[in-house]
């Protein structure tokens, strides 16, 4: 049976891109998640029309509530991180019990006169680490796709030709989600680490928008080799 991603925060500048990009790869349906579940439908009823245009059947697209998403087999919290404490708390903590969630947060400041970004981690080391926090502890928290930009995701015309670092404490979620970013486009996924490791992850992206926005670049990205 195909397994499902639900999206928390699907309707935002990453989370519909990613909700495409996921299906045309032909393995994992998605359900966009938001706070009104009507605005969840008319952003899925986009990506169900993008599937049509781009003859793809194999996958299918929903919306709903950030609630009623919690079923599916796979989570990715796409929200600020300034959001993520009080969705949780609204949701309620239970539904993530045992789930494999997805974070791909970044906190990031800018620096408006001298043009350039800078990480903005939280006490704990990064985004992630406080996430692992707030989640109940059988939830597996694995963060993926933190360094590719929102734009690049809803350009469907271009493949998504970078690596992605995965991060996570447990080894088998890891591989899920592994399988998951292999699925989009030309994406590269590569075992990061554990999740201590998002204190140097999530501080690439801040770097890669600075280097864009500071040289007039659109293409800037990822590539270990
Ligand atoms: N932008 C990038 O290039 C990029 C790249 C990599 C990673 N990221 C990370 O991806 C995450 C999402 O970024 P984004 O640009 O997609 O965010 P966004 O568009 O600003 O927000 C995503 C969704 O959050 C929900 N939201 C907004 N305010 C909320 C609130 N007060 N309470 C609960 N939910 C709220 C909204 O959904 P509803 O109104 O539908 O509920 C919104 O569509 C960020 O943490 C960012 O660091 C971004």
């Amino acid at each position: 049976m195909t397994k499902t991603v639900g999206i928390i925060g699907g309707t935002g500048n990453i989370g519909e891109g990613l909700a495409r990009r996921i299906c045309l790869g032909g393995k994992f349906d998605v359900i966009i998640g938001s706070r009104e579940a009507s605005k969840a439908c008319v952003a899925a009823d986009g990506v169900v029309c993008e599937l049509k245009d781009r003859k793809c059947t194999a996958t299918t697209c929903s919306g709903t509530t950030n609630e009623d998403v919690c079923s599916s087999d796979i989570l990715i919290i796409s929200l600020p991180f300034e959001r993520v404490q009080g969705t949780i708390e609204t949701i309620g903590k239970a539904a993530f019990e045992n789930k494999i969630v997805i974070t791909l947060i970044n906190p990031m400041i800018r620096n408006p006169k001298e043009k350039y970004f800078l990480p903005d981690a939280p006490a704990e080391g990064s985004a992630a680490l406080a996430i692992r926090k707030m989640l109940p502890e059988s939830t597996r928290l694995i963060a993926a796709f933190n360094n590719v930009a929102a734009n690049k995701w809803m350009m469907l015309d271009e493949e998504l030709d970078y690596s992605v670092a995965v991060c996570g404490d447990d080894e088998e979620a890891k591989k899920t989600v592994m399988e998951l970013v292999g699925s989009v486009s030309k994406l590269k996924p590569l075992d990061a680490g554990p999740l201590a490791m998002t204190k140097v992850v999530e501080g690439i992206t801040p770097l890669v928008i600075t280097i864009a926005m500071r040289n007039g670049l659109k293409d800037v990205g990822v590539y270990f080799k």
